[in-house]
């Protein structure tokens, strides 16, 4: 199987099942305890569907929408996902440029593995830092001015990690960070000589942005779900998210929200947008999906703040769903991550092409000409 041979996203997920080692695969794929949430994010595409209007006559149509105060090229963004170049020996750099080539936002992760400074300096788009609050004072200043120095558009802080989802496949498989050496991991890393050669052979890398706060190497693997439990502050409440936006001063996001009554706090305290999240399954299982309680959400605070529909997309009319129920814009993860780990900047931005295509058929065969004109009126719930 090959890169050509990848059509939709699944398709991108059995690549990386066949190019990466089993822990590495399931760490991506994987979510918290049975997977409800994981898969019914998906699934709730599904119990919904679009009503489109004929006739109408376009050639084009025009995929731009503007949300974090930027006028972009494509209603989908690339969520902060964690230890890239672990998935794919380019890591960040590759998704970065990609998103790039799309005119979309780029997400990097507080526990990224290329530097704040270097996406900074590779990538001219919109580019967002999601902002994990460590107990480490020093580390979260040190973050917020970094990300002033490299002239961020945005910044996110995530509100979902109160405490590490229960991620059985990472125990099963023995994921951790960085990656131990068993007899076990060792015979995976042979199935996938490839990828062997490339993590182990190539530059080595770290966890850029966290340098000089938390150690690094090998006494230190850990499980993601332990590194929440011990570095992240447990008493990030309102009032220290808002001394956050505060010290940042620019455009401000709430990762992971899931309530109507968080999603009025978030408005109330001047947050620019929120992005309705469950952290693709990966934390609270059994959590609703993003998708079923995106009209809720758009109801109350709409007018307010921007709301972005993160979790569950792998197809263009997903897109069109969200949009039409009433989000700015749409996010995701797995999506590229796929891609990223089946063939690096090329399979991202194949991966974005589809998508894009497949948003754009959508839209022509629903006869509307651009994002602002979907609505509620063409979408019906079963
Ligand atoms: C994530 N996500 C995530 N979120 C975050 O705020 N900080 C992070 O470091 C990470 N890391 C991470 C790693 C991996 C491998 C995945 C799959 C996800 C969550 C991510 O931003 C997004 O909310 C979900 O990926 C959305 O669900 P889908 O699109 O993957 O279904």
């Amino acid at each position: 199987m090959r890169l050509t041979d990848c059509h939709n996203i699944p398709d991108f997920r059995e690549l990386a099942r066949r190019r990466l080692p089993g822990p590495i695969f399931h760490y991506i794929d994987g979510a918290a305890d049975d997977e409800l949430t994981y898969r019914r994010n998906t699934a709730a595409f599904d119990d919904c569907d679009l009503v489109p209007d004929v006739l109408a006559g376009l050639e084009t149509v025009d995929l731009g929408v503007e949300v974090l105060g930027r006028r972009v090229g494509l209603p989908f963004f690339l969520s902060p996902t964690a230890l890239q170049r672990l998935f794919h020996h380019e890591g960040e750099r590759a998704v970065a440029r990609a998103a790039e080539r799309f005119n979309t936002w780029f997400g990097i992760s507080s526990l990224g593995t290329v530097s704040i400074e270097e996406i900074g300096e590779t990538i001219s788009t919109p580019k967002l830092f999601q902002f994990y609050v460590h107990k480490d004072e020093g580390l979260n200043r040190s973050m917020v001015e970094r990300c002033k120095a490299a002239g961020f558009d945005a910044l996110a802080v995530t509100v979902d990690t109160a405490v590490g989802g229960n991620r059985e496949r990472d125990l099963r498989t023995g994921f951790t960070t960085p990656i131990r050496l068993t007899p076990r991991s060792v015979y995976e890393f042979a199935r996938h000589p490839g990828w062997a050669l490339n993590h182990f052979f190539r530059e080595r890398f770290e966890l850029s942005n966290l340098k000089d706060h938390v150690p690094q190497g090998s006494k230190v693997s850990v499980t993601v779900s332990d590194y929440f439990n011990s570095m992240l502050d447990p008493t990030l409440d309102w009032a220290k998210a808002e001394r956050i936006a505060a010290d940042w001063g620019g455009t401000f996001v709430l990762k992971g929200i899931m309530s109507v009554a968080d999603a009025r706090r978030a408005a109330d305290m001047g947050a620019h947008a929120i992005m309705v999240s469950n952290h693709g399954g990966r934390q609270l299982d059994g959590s609703r999906a993003p998708f079923d309680q995106l009209p809720e959400i758009v109801d109350a605070v709409g007018d307010r703040i921007e709301v972005i529909c993160d979790g569950g997309i792998r197809r263009g009319t997903h897109v069109i769903k969200a949009l039409s129920a009433g989000a700015t814009a749409c996010s995701g993860g797995r999506a590229y991550l796929y891609a990223l780990a089946a063939a690096g900047q090329p399979g991202v931005e194949r991966a974005l092409g589809l998508l894009q295509a497949e948003i754009e058929r959508g839209m022509k065969l629903m006869g509307k000409a651009a994002v602002s004109e979907l609505s509620r009126e063409n979408l019906r719930y079963r």
